[in-house]
């Protein structure tokens, strides 16, 4: 995600900025800038690359003399990482300054108004939109600015913005991405999250949903929509800097995993639009949707697992023949790709070797290649023909989740899409299905809120030495994937299997005691997935069953049973993960493993 830092006080502001922006790195970004008022005009420094630069450019901070300033390190979700997509963005007189973390999902409408004003845009960033209205809107009161756009924009937003024309003051306001506001002996500060300014102050204020923050040297007010003022109860916070990095939570991974409802919601809502599904980043017309013939899905790991769903899915909904490949095997087994096929590659960094391969190779062969990739810019986003973002943020842990999380509800839009193109599904099941999808953030919260009871199985499992995850169908994808977040990060042995391939060899393996994890999402396969737990238990497997609410039958051969809410079994991938995950988790941490990197691994696996 960005990171936005603003000060205003006695001191300079440029190295304040630039420290905190420091300290927000964890985030990741590819780009940073800042401007600060030197007193008669804004100063602004913007960059493509590191942190590091913006120091070197600005000599920490010495080029850019002034009391107050905000400051930025961008996450880049539209439009690559350049000079020019940096923030802070401006009006053309630079008498209005913004910097933005979010997404502003109506910009295009909203540009091309202001563009049929005459305006003029020189980056390709939703975020300018904000600054080019707020010059169309000032007539004098910032506040009144402030309230007209925020009440054109949508989409999520925190911002920090600056007008020459009230330089003893700096504005702030928020909705859908976390801002705080802090106050010390030397001036006030703004900041996306409590490690910019912890150095400052301890005094803390979370600004809330829709609220506005006006800032001077020594106070701050804060406002509703309705221009009414509230008064604010501060924090203190105890934590120290490296907790606050991970907002509290022990791990990246785990603060990742709570991040899953955003991340899921961040991906589904820009692409449904009055309740119709718009992938405008496809690039395929509905008559190029309907030319389709095949899809081969090539990807790695977690990414090549959500491509396992993303077959069960394609073909169930859309009718498509799907192939999903390990790109490591794709790109050397010289692919026949037909007439009419087309490539999706999965991955979060954009950067697996493998995977980058595969599209080359795709692409020699004359096949076109679409990225679901999370990070903007990156080489496959680059290289594909088109992608569809994830919109995750910066996952900083090695264990994918929310990414992956994201992954399969791109897949699942992608699907609907096809089959609402192709008219393999009617209106009410197209309905059903949106109604579904706009559900999950909420079920996967309530989900994670409900960690107790698999942290308490977790416990028991610490000691164990070979895990088994079994299913059928999509909940064999759900079980590759459960086996992964255990093995890797626990260095428990573990495997995967389609539940119907057990009797040829692997029950060999079950002994008395071994765990097996079976995953029963799927209505149609309920009776034969029970068949085979019944063979497990027989050798003495104790058995943890993931399964739908409702499905009370499997209590009678399970020893321990988890279940998640309702949805389409389509999309229940996207909820039997979630125990999967935390039982790895907890798993892992219970016996004290580096749960955010794990032995041998890398969050990017840029080499064969
Ligand atoms: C998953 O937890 C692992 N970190 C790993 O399997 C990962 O999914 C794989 O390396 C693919 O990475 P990518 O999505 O960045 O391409």
């Amino acid at each position: 995600m960005c990171g936005i830092v603003g000060y205003i006080g006695k001191k300079e502001a440029a190295p304040i900025i630039l420290d905190g922006l420091a300290r927000l790195e964890y985030r990741g970004y590819d780009s940073a800038g800042m401007a600060v008022f030197d007193g008669e005009k804004v100063n602004i420094t913007k960059t493509v690359g590191r942190l590091k630069v913006l120091e070197e450019l600005t000599h920490g901070g010495e080029t850019m003399p002034g009391f107050s300033g905000i400051g930025h390190t961008r996450w880049a979700t539209h439009g690559a990482p350049s000079n020019s997509n940096s923030h802070p963005h401006f009006n053309k007189d630079k008498t209005i300054m913004v910097v933005h973390n979010g997404i502003i999902e109506n910009y295009i409408p909203l540009r091309n108004k202001l563009i049929k004003k005459g305006y003029e845009f020189v980056s390709e960033t939703d975020t300018e939109v904000v600054a080019q209205m707020l010059d169309y809107y000032h007539k004098g009161d910032p506040l009144e600015t402030i309230l007209k756009v925020l009440n054109r924009i949508e989409g999520s937003y925190a911002l920090g913005i600056m007008f020459t024309d009230h330089p003893g003051e700096i504005f702030a306001a928020r909705k859908g991405s976390p801002l705080i506001a802090g106050q010390s002996k030397d001036g006030c500060f703004i900041a996306s999250d409590v490690p910019a300014i912890l150095r400052y102050t301890r005094t803390v204020y979370f600004v809330e949903e829709q609220e506005i923050v006006r800032l001077g040297e020594d106070r701050m007010r804060f406002y509703t929509m309705d221009e009414e003022e509230v008064e604010k109860e501060p924090v203190t916070i105890e934590w120290d800097a490296d907790a606050a990095e991970k907002a509290g939570y022990e791990h990246f991974m785990l603060k990742e995993m709570y991040e899953q409802p955003k991340t899921i919601a961040d991906t589904i809502a820009p692409r449904i639009q009055k309740d119709k599904i718009e992938i405008e980043e496809l690039g395929l017309s509905d008559e190029e949707i309907r030319a389709v013939r095949k899809v081969h899905i090539v990807a790695c790991g977690s990414a090549y697992h959500a491509g396992v769903t993303g077959k069960y899915v394609l073909e169930g909904l859309a009718r498509i023949p799907v192939e999903v490949d390990l790109a490591s095997e794709f790109r050397y087994r010289d692919p026949i790709l037909e007439e009419g096929a087309m490539v999706i590659a999965i991955s979060q960094s954009g950067e697996t070797a493998d995977t980058l391969a595969a599209i080359r190779e795709s692409k020699r062969k004359g096949f076109r290649v679409l990225g679901i990739v999370n990070v903007v810019g990156s080489s496959i986003a680059r290289e594909a023909d088109n992608v569809m973002y994830t919109w995750a943020g910066p996952e900083i842990a090695v264990a994918t989740t929310k990414a992956y999380s994201a992954q399969l509800v791109a897949l699942y839009l992608l699907a609907v899409k096809f089959a609402s193109v192709r008219k393999t599904i009617d209106g009410a099941l197209y309905a059903s299905l949106l109604r579904d999808l706009k559900r999950l953030p909420d079920q996967v919260e309530l989900l994670l809120n409900n960690k107790e009871k698999i942290q308490h199985f977790a416990n028991r499992y610490i000691g164990a030495r070979d895990v088994f995850f079994i299913g059928r169908g999509i909940d064999y994808a759900i079980s590759l994937e459960g086996s992964l977040k255990l093995k890797e990060i626990s260095y428990i042995h573990s495997e995967a299997y389609a539940a119907g391939e057990l009797k040829h060899g692997t029950i060999s393996l079950i002994e008395e005691g071994t765990l097996v994890a079976a995953v029963s999402t799927q209505p149609a396969l309920y009776q034969k997935i029970i068949s085979n737990m019944v063979e497990v238990k027989a050798r003495g497997a104790f058995l943890l069953a993931v399964t739908n609410e409702g499905n009370r039958e499997i209590e009678k051969v399970s020893d321990y049973v988890i279940y998640i809410p309702e949805t389409n079994p389509f999309f229940a991938n996207s909820l039997a993960i979630i125990p999967l995950q935390l039982f790895g988790y907890y798993v892992a941490v219970g016996k004290g493993c580096d749960v955010d990197k794990p032995r041998n691994l890398a969050k990017s696996v840029t080499v064969e």
